[in-house]
């Protein structure tokens, strides 16, 4: 049994004292696959620079609506320049998040709309990031579509959300929290279809049970896997197939 980790962040600084151990470590615990997400552009760049010494990781280029001071055309540029890559899987995370952020919404809606335009350009998918901002996020992905589409990452548990993502073609990536009490799991995962569903641990944020609060890591994504199972009701086995060639599709890897 195989996992695929489809959202982590090796390039984080939780991870500079023991980065090489937990990749090891992970990959001795069957999660044999992960994308290392950007989310600024020396975020991206050191994304890219993990996928590159790693032969089991991926990457993603992409300036965040939390990092919006890095908006401007020369990271724009770089971003893109740096997702002229084969280890490069996708544009993101990008997206809107008024929960952070409301005082500057159209400047978040302006960058997310410019990195879509990348993704088109580069035939790439992206990685979405939207938190407290269904409605506008859904209303910019059907005026300017994705031509590969692409992910809801660490997916807000919104039956609305998930049934208006599926329609445009998106994949719905679950996390940690679905593990939590009163998530609203079961009427959420239940409406994923098996062909759309993926699992991540957004590392190292977001523990699921029983860990949360601790330093997230990918070997968590079993627990993901274990309460989708539970959901579905069907064997943790047969999520980590689905979910692992869902996330090889997604992110085009042979
Ligand atoms: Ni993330």
């Amino acid at each position: 049994m195989e996992f695929f980790d489809s959202h982590s962040h090796f390039n984080d600084e939780k991870f500079n004292e023991d980065r090489e151990e937990i990749i090891n470590l992970m990959y001795k615990e069957n999660i044999t696959k992960t994308v290392c997400i950007g989310y600024n552009l020396k975020q991206s760049k050191k994304a890219v620079e993990i996928s590159k010494n790693t032969a089991f990781i991926y990457a993603t280029c992409g300036i965040s609506p939390n990092d919006i001071e890095d908006f401007n055309e020369k990271n724009l540029r770089e971003i893109e320049k740096l997702s002229h890559n084969d280890k490069v899987v996708a544009i993101g995370e990008i997206g809107l998040d008024y929960y952070w952020n409301k005082e500057n919404k159209e400047k978040q809606k302006e960058l997310f709309i410019k990195q879509i335009e990348i993704a088109n350009k580069l035939n790439k998918p992206i990685v979405i990031h939207t938190r407290e901002a269904v409605m506008d996020t859904l209303e910019i992905l059907k005026k300017h579509p994705v031509n590969k589409k692409g992910i809801f990452h660490c997916c807000p548990l919104n039956v609305e959300l998930i049934k208006e993502g599926l329609k445009l073609g998106f994949y719905i990536s679950f996390s940690g929290n679905i593990t939590f009490k009163n998530a609203k799991s079961e009427e959420t995962v239940s409406i994923v279809p098996n062909e759309r569903i993926l699992i991540e641990t957004d590392s190292p944020y977001l523990s699921p049970e029983p860990y949360r609060g601790r330093r997230n890591t990918p070997s968590n994504v079993k627990l993901v896997a274990k309460r989708v199972a539970e959901i579905k009701k069907v064997s943790i086995e047969e999520i980590a197939e689905i979910t692992y060639r869902n996330a090889m599709k997604i992110y085009d890897i042979n």
